[in-house]
């Protein structure tokens, strides 16, 4: 199909049923295509289409999935406040040349009768999972059911996210699953704010505080290459520069190895850095690898 632009635009097939996303994908399996997969909860910003536009160089298909997961609320207040606006969403891959995307009902994803849990045990329970819980089940219960519903051969998630990243990993691994994980590189505004559905809950002043995390993010990376190795010090650092807002509350900053996510003592070029803080009483994820 011929773009407005005059760029070339195929059509993007949108689904909102299981046997629906199957029929599309089948041909395009049997024809050899290697299918990429990018899950979101829809709301999306440039953190999502850059994992769309990452994806790209990985298959020959791209499937996006919109789903607002209930069960990975801890909170159900924050489910309602979730606003998606899927035509404005769908435009946004469309633009992107995405090839189908799959935006199922809750009660194609849990249907009557549904009772089965993913739980993945030991990195489910620090952080996020000790101040949410229930909310990696969530996650990894319907991560499996989108990955057994699009079977793709590669998938991306955000570095954003980063727990729930290697829990994704731990997963695949552990349950045999024949998907290729890639890490999306965490996205920032040009200020650098951790680009989230989330911010525009925030405030004016809210956001000029919200700063402070990724102004604490940046110095503490400074100072490791400077040569500060002490996993305190730098936690420290941080946590100075979140001291700075009008009413500081931090959940968690924490220096963990990259691949398990256990806390070091001393910081290595693997190390991340993790903080949460709430702001306007929006909790805002961030991080930094060393
Ligand atoms: P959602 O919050 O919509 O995020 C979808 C994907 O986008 C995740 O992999 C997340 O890490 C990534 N992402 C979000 N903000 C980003 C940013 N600033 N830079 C890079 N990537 C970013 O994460 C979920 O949805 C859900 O838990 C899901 C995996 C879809 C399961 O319901």
């Amino acid at each position: 199909m011929q773009g407005k632009a005059g760029t070339q635009e195929k059509d993007m097939q949108i689904c909102q049923t299981v046997s629906q996303l199957r029929a599309v994908l089948a041909p395009l399996r049997a024809a050899g295509k290697r299918i990429g997969f990018v899950p979101t909860m829809g709301a999306l910003h440039e953190g999502h289409i850059s994992l769309a536009r990452t994806l790209r160089e990985h298959c020959d298909v791209r499937v996006c999935s919109i789903f607002v997961n209930p069960t990975q609320f801890n909170d159900p207040k924050d489910y309602q406040a979730y606003q998606v606006n899927l035509e404005r969403d769908s435009e946004m891959l469309r633009a992107q040349g995405v090839d189908v995307l799959f935006s199922p009902t809750v009660e194609q994803i849990y249907p009557p009768g549904f009772q089965t849990i993913v739980r993945v045990t030991e990195i489910s329970k620090p952080f996020e999972g000790a101040l949410r819980p229930g909310h990696f089940e969530g996650v990894a219960t319907v991560v499996t059911i989108l990955f057994n519903a699009v079977s793709p051969h590669v998938a991306i998630f955000g570095e954003k996210d980063f727990q729930q990243l290697c829990l994704i990993e731990r997963m695949v691994q552990d349950l045999a699953l024949d998907i290729r994980i890639i890490r999306g590189a965490l996205v920032r505004d040009s200020d650098g704010l951790a680009l989230s559905s989330r911010n525009a809950r925030l405030s004016a002043a809210g956001r000029e505080d919200a700063l402070y995390i990724s102004r604490g993010l940046f110095a503490a990376k400074e100072a490791f290459i400077s040569g500060e190795r002490s996993s305190e010090a730098l936690e420290q650092i941080v946590r100075s520069y979140i001291e700075k807002m009008k009413d500081p509350q931090v959940d968690y900053i924490a220096l963990v190895d990259e691949k398990n996510l256990k806390r070091v003592a001393t910081a290595q070029a693997d190390t991340r850095i993790l903080v949460v803080a709430r702001v306007d009483g929006v909790r805002l994820l961030d991080n930094i690898g060393l």
